[in-house]
């Protein structure tokens, strides 16, 4: 009982730095974008060879959360997209969710 419950206190703590992100900049996030068109497309609208979704306006929230699920790789996995994403930082996912969301 100890163990889940500091296993839910952890899991909440874990949670934070998804909600409290400061705001992204759009501008690096087009930058930090480069990587992604290979499969996502230069507009975003994914590619079915890779089958890879559309992504462009998705909320930026959303963004971020699928982006943080697949660099934890628990309740989703992406063995293809991972290496492209496993080393950026907070900052760098919110700045690419500023520039996604955006996309028409
Ligand atoms: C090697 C191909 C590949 C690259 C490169 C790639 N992705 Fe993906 N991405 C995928 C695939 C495939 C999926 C769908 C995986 C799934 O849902 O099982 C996906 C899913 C996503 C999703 C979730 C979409 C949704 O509706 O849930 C987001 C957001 C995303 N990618 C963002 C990015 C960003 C940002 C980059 C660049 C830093 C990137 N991807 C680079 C292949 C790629």
């Amino acid at each position: 009982m100890k163990y889940l419950l500091f296993s839910i206190a952890t899991l909440a703590a874990l949670s934070i730095p998804q909600n409290a992100l400061a705001a992204g900049d759009a501008a690096k996030g087009q930058t930090l974008y480069k990587a992604c068109i290979q499969c996502h497309g230069e507009d975003g609208r994914g590619n079915p060879t890779e089958e890879a979704p559309r992504i462009a306006g998705q909320y930026d929230w959303y963004i971020i959360s699928s982006i943080n699920q697949f660099k934890a790789g628990v309740e989703r996995k992406n063995p293809k997209m991972l290496p492209y994403i496993q080393n950026l930082s907070d900052q760098d996912i919110a700045d690419l969710a500023a520039y996604i969301s955006q996309m028409k």
